[in-house]
């Protein structure tokens, strides 16, 4: 099996939890691993150099080969800045795993602009700048892999936190876009969702379900989506203490109208509309 041998693999925020566990098994793998990380605080504040180069150490020292950038995803010149280290350094780029990310919680009614405005932009925007900039080269090769690190907070909601969900979500409508756009040039876009026990997690976990959800269960499913044996695209995965399941979109049977209906029409047929026996995968109304 070819796997991930030989690709020059980007994954995003490998200074620490997922990123790095997704890092030191691509190289084990034998791909040639860029590490990016800004190497800030949970919330994204500060930054530094020391979380990605200590990942890529560990890497050669394990023998495998990796390139440190501490550039930001959150800017577009930092996501051409992190292509460009994998062109300079390795010489090409196989594959984007769009794994940064930061919190910044609270309510609705509490949400400050700066707030929303930080989590969608290393989110959603760190995502579209890194894909955008290895996109023409995808294209270019007529093979490149997309892995989006989306949430259960996204897919299913999560209190406090509007503006990751929104994020996380609109890293799916990226995805289900991008599968479209790149499956004539074997570029194939996928989603992860995990579970893990890492730094933004560390509320919420207790002693006991540290092991259990260590996050080195997810990256053996993010190395199989960069890999070049994986065809599907447009998938969501979830994936966390060892269980793997894909999400989908389903969509109802739903009612139909000859004419534009009224209002009052809708309400009675409200029932019929929102049922989901006999759901199947979502697609779009044709005709
Ligand atoms: P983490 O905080 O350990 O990892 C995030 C990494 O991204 C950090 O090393 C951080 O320095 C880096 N980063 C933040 N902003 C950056 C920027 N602008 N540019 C470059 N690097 C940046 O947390 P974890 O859990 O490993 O998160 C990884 C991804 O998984 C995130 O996208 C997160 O939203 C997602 N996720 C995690 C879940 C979990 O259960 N741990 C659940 C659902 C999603």
């Amino acid at each position: 099996m070819a796997g991930v041998e030989g690709r020059v693999v980007i994954v995003t925020g490998a200074g620490g939890g997922l990123g790095r566990q997704h890092a030191l098994l691509l190289a084990s793998r034998g791909a040639k691993v860029v590490v990016n990380d800004l190497g800030g605080k949970r919330d994204g504040t500060g930054a530094g150099s020391q979380m990605a180069d200590q990942v890529v150490t560990e890497i050669e020292e394990a023998g495998g080969a990796a390139a440190a950038n501490y550039d930001d995803v959150a800017t577009e010149e930092g996501g051409a800045a992190v292509v460009q280290t994998a062109l300079d350094v390795f010489g090409q780029v196989d594959g984007v795993v769009n794994n940064a990310g930061i919190l910044r919680d609270g309510t609705f009614h509490k949400m400050e602009y700066a707030a929303w405005d930080a989590v969608l932009k290393v989110h959603l925007y760190g995502t579209y700048n890194v894909t955008r900039a290895a996109w023409p080269h995808f294209r270019e090769q007529s093979f490149g892999r997309v892995v989006m690190t989306t949430s259960t907070s996204g897919l299913y909601g999560n209190f406090g936190q509007t503006n990751y969900g929104a994020a996380k979500l609109g890293m799916v409508g990226l995805m289900n876009t991008l599968a479209l756009e790149g499956k004539k040039y074997s570029i194939g876009a996928n989603a992860v969702a995990p579970i893990a026990a890492t730094r933004m997690t560390e509320d919420i976990f207790d002693e006991a379900s540290l092991e259990k959800f260590d996050p080195a269960y997810v990256s053996p499913l993010v190395a199989h989506l960069c890999s070049e044996e994986m065809t599907d695209s447009g998938q969501i995965i979830l994936a966390g203490g060892g269980n793997y399941a894909r999400v989908a979109f389903s969509q109802s049977a739903g009612a139909s109208f000859e004419d534009i209906p009224t209002p009052d029409a809708i309400a009675e047929q409200w029932d019929t509309i929102t049922d989901m026996d006999g759901a199947s995968l979502g697609m779009p109304f044709s005709g």
